[in-house]
């Protein structure tokens, strides 16, 4: 009988140690591995297979016993069977930190195959890809990778984007925690493809579990990726961190501010040397690329948007939880079917898609295919995947606040638009939410949301106008 519990953090604040040790002392040997991504039905034990959902301590004789009903076959839940797991194949199956299972689920191919056809190669096989930048921003990772193979450089640098601050937002954890040599195998591809000899995972300080398994898995693999070296950095809480130039500043021990650009970080990243910014999402892409063929990673997906994406429900959601699928998929498919509405039962009002700022949208735009053109035309972002869903319980004006608030605190202070206009955008909003001088108030935050859009140095300021003026938009009458 195999047993096994997931040892994700999520699992764990759901009480999996708990069960994995009452289990342990029934005499039963137990397997921690990583996690299907079904949250809600956390602690999920698996014994040789089958599914026993929500346990806990109490359970456990009776489900040794056959007294339990199991949901079925983990394997064929519904929730599983409509994805395309490519980057999260092995979730739920393997031991995290396990050289043993991760060569035994086609571990370290994706390297052997970099090194055999070379650099250029390897480049060219991402390029194929179509593999866009999963932070955020969809920029296309073999032309990044491209302009920093070809910059004339004595060091280059890899730097994973680990500082995972969106709401809504766990994927790269669960990467980290569950399959953590994907990621360093995705980067040595990157460092073998550009010229790199040092990479550095920048890990928020907020996931002490990603930290353990990052440092475990390196210590593990590091004669595996050879000349190649991998140190995992601590942030110390800034969302703004997350922005690759305050990033570096920050990997450099200085402020966490955000430079300019030009120069980019391709040119001159990391000690000014071309560096290699990707988060976690699209370096762990790359393994399978490298292994099943670019071409092979761009038939799923749609338009310019290709391959999958491992789409984040959360918030007031029924069932939440990692949802890998090609592009195209739209929005009201992974809310309604998928995510089965609002766990409150209430009916939906809106999603947040992209983070504390991505546009609010509201049921009647569900029909949106997730592609990032088609949520540019629409105002909105798909950012880093996270979706976070409201019941008609919520009030979009305090939404509204919120994102200007959010933007006042997390603000590195480089720019006006973003230091000031973040400050006087929630004294705006407070004064429309008392009630007064309604109308100009909203024509004077529409004018401020403007200039925070195109006069902000960095996506922070840039974007917060987009819940601000989403939430005006869809729903007036929460302001009026
Ligand atoms: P950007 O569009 O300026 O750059 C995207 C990436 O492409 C950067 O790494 C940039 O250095 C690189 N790049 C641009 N032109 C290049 C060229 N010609 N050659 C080589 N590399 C080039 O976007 P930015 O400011 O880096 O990110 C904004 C995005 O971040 C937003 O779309 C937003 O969705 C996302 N975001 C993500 C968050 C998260 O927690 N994951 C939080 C906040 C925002
Ligand atoms: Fe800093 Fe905000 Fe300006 Fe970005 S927009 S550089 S976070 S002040």
């Amino acid at each position: 009988m195999k047993i096994r519990v997931s040892d994700d953090a999520l699992a764990i604040a759901c009480g999996a140690d708990t069960v994995a040790e009452a289990f342990a002392r029934s005499g039963a040997a137990v397997e921690r591995v990583s996690s299907w991504g079904m949250h809600w039905l956390e602690p999920l034990v698996d014994i040789d297979g089958l599914g026993y959902a929500n346990v806990t301590a109490d359970q456990v004789v009776a489900i040794l016993a056959g007294e339990v009903e199991s949901i079925g076959l983990i394997a064929e839940h519904p929730f599983l069977t409509r994805q395309t797991r490519l980057t999260f194949a092995r979730a739920g199956k393997t031991r995290p930190t396990s050289l043993d299972d991760y060569y035994a689920n086609e571990g370290w191919l994706g390297l052997a195959k970099a090194r055999a056809i070379g650099a250029e190669a390897t480049v060219e096989e991402v390029l194929a890809s179509g593999l866009r930048g999963r932070g955020g921003a969809g920029f296309p990772a073999g032309i990044k990778w491209k302009t920093v193979a070809s910059a004339p450089a004595d060091t280059k640098y890899i730097v994973c984007n680990a500082d995972e601050g969106d709401s809504a937002t766990f994927a790269d954890r669960m990467i980290m925690e569950g399959d953590p040599f994907m990621l360093i195998e995705g980067m040595a591809i990157a460092a073998l493809a550009v010229g790199a000899n040092k990479g550095y995972v920048y890990i928020r300080s907020e996931y002490p579990h990603a930290i353990a398994k990052m440092e475990a898995a390196i210590a593990a693999s590091a004669h595996l990726i050879a000349p190649f070296v991998v140190e995992v950095r601590v942030g110390a809480g800034a969302y703004v961190c997350g922005e690759e130039t305050s990033l570096l500043n920050s990997l450099e021990g200085k402020r966490g501010e955000v430079r300019a650009k030009p120069p980019l970080p391709a040119l001159e990243g990391l000690f000014g040397k071309p560096t290699v910014v990707n988060n976690v999402l699209t370096l762990a892409a790359v393994p399978w690329i490298l292994t099943h063929g670019g071409e092979a990673y761009a038939s799923f997906g749609m338009g310019r948007s290709k391959g999958t994406m491992p789409v984040q429900l959360a918030g007031n959601v029924k069932y939440g939880g990692l949802f890998e699928v090609g592009f195209g998929i739209t929005l009201g498919e992974l809310v309604n079917d998928i995510g089965g509405g609002t766990a409150s039962g209430r009916p939906v009002r809106c999603v947040q898609v992209g983070g504390p700022l991505g546009a609010y949208i509201p049921p009647s735009r569900f029909d949106l295919p997730f592609d990032y053109e088609a949520f540019a035309e629409a105002d909105a972002l798909i950012g880093h995947a996270g979706i976070t869903v409201f019941d008609d319980t919520v009030d979009m004006a305090q939404m509204a606040r919120f994102a200007m608030e959010f933007c006042a605190v997390e603000s590195c202070g480089k720019c006006t638009p973003c230091r000031l206009g973040s400050t006087r955008g929630v004294e705006t909003l407070d004064q429309i939410i008392a009630g007064k001088n309604v109308e100009a108030n909203l024509a004077l935050l529409t004018d401020l949301s403007e200039t925070m859009k195109f006069g902000s140095l960095c996506a922070l300021g840039g974007f917060t106008p987009y819940p601000v003026m989403s939430a005006i938009t869809h729903f007036p009458e929460d302001f009026r």
